[in-house]
């Protein structure tokens, strides 16, 4: 009997909501059109370097279309041209590219498709010059994939996001009180410009446009002067002032990204209530937008972007990565994926749309 054609499936990274729908969708449509089969690697590309896997059959991806994480497991640091071994001071990293190709050999793997971020896919793109057989598929809350215009699991953490604004609207109203709430989106802006806007952020925050404390705070006595004695500021975690630093939390060595932003939003509510006078206080929503179940918006585009991309190994056109522009499934090359984040232009409809309904961007 013909050895059934072999897909390997890996998600890597940070996880966020809609990923299990990509593994599903990949599986099922690899099993029920194309007669494949299919494996799961375990923990991002740590399993690869381990050989840890397993099969996927149809069963396996019944009923996870609205389970929030991955159920195969994801790592940030494991990075098979850079991989951490050792720890603390003996800290060291290794290039294990070659073992990885060579145990995808031995599992006798035709083709794999990697979920992920820029982190991810650029070392797909690696493999990929490397020989592997792979396509992309975009994964992030953070929205900031090149090649792509929306990233699943974006839609879940905005709205995640905005119920967040929308709670603490109510107590800064009782309170009077400035209220900052801090969302996540490493470098980009994204996750704090569209939840912002929809939740009525009086001032949004964008790292794309750092900001002058002065000007919030201008802005929130203004406010305060026309009746409104309260003020809701959306900060993103990269964000920084004019000629000043962003905030770290933390620092993961063994991360090839290793800074982890956080706290930017405790920094600047010292400074507004000291200038305002107004109490502030700061939230933080953190890893809440990335847990739960995926919003219908992420499932239905999870979906379609497993299922194209199961069309692209169809055709055998790999080093590719999936994504939408405007309604548009296309596919691009991982070369332009690799090339780094994606930020918010500074001309985006929306910063216009929100500046024409009276909201700061702080500068
Ligand atoms: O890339 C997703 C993301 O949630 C970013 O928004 C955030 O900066 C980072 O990951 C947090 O990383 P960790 O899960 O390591 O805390």
């Amino acid at each position: 009997m013909k050895k059934k054609p072999r897909l390997a499936i890996l998600t890597g990274g940070g996880d966020c909501p809609g990923i299990n729908a990509v593994i599903r969708a990949v599986t099922k449509k690899a099993i029920l059109d194309q007669g494949m089969e299919v494996i799961g690697i375990a923990d991002g590309y740590h399993g690869l370097v381990k050989n840890r896997y397993r099969k996927l059959r149809y069963n396996d991806v019944s009923g996870i279309l609205t389970l929030g994480g991955t159920i195969l497991g994801t790592s940030k640091v494991a990075n098979p041209y850079r991989y951490p071994v050792g720890q603390g001071k003996n800290l060291r990293f290794s290039d294990l590219s070659r073992r990885v190709i060579n145990n995808l050999r031995r599992l006798k793997v035709d083709c794999m498709v990697c979920i992920g971020g820029d982190g991810t896919l650029g070392i797909a793109y690696q493999l990929f010059k490397d020989g592997v057989a792979i396509v992309g598929v975009p994964k992030t809350i953070d929205n900031d994939i090149r090649g792509t215009d929306v990233t699943f699991g974006f839609n879940s953490a905005v709205t995640i996001a905005t119920e967040g604004i929308d709670r603490v609207h109510t107590t800064a109203q009782s309170h009077h009180r400035i209220m900052i709430v801090e969302v996540m989106g490493h470098q980009a802006g994204w996750v704090a410009l569209h939840s912002g806007v929809a939740g009525g952020g009086d001032i949004i925050l964008i790292p794309e446009i750092p900001y002058d404390v002065e000007v919030i705070a201008q802005r929130v006595k203004e406010r305060n002067r026309k009746g409104k004695r309260f003020s809701i500021v959306v900060i993103a975690e990269g964000a920084r002032p004019q000629g000043g630093n962003v905030a770290i939390q933390r620092i993961v060595q063994e991360s090839a990204d290793a800074v982890r932003l956080g706290g930017i939003g405790f920094i600047l509510g010292e400074q507004l209530e000291r200038i305002t006078g107004l109490q502030t206080r700061t939230v933080v929503m953190g890893h809440l937008q990335r847990g739960g179940s995926p919003t219908a918006f992420d499932r239905v585009l999870a979906t379609e972007l497993g299922t194209t991309a199961m069309e692209l190994v169809e055709k055998r056109k790999f080093g590719q990565m999936v994504g939408l522009s405007g309604a548009r499934l296309v596919n691009v090359p991982l070369k332009i994926v690799a090339q780094g984040p994606r930020l918010v232009p500074l001309n985006h409809r929306l910063i216009s749309s929100a500046r024409s309904v009276g909201t700061c961007f702080g500068a």
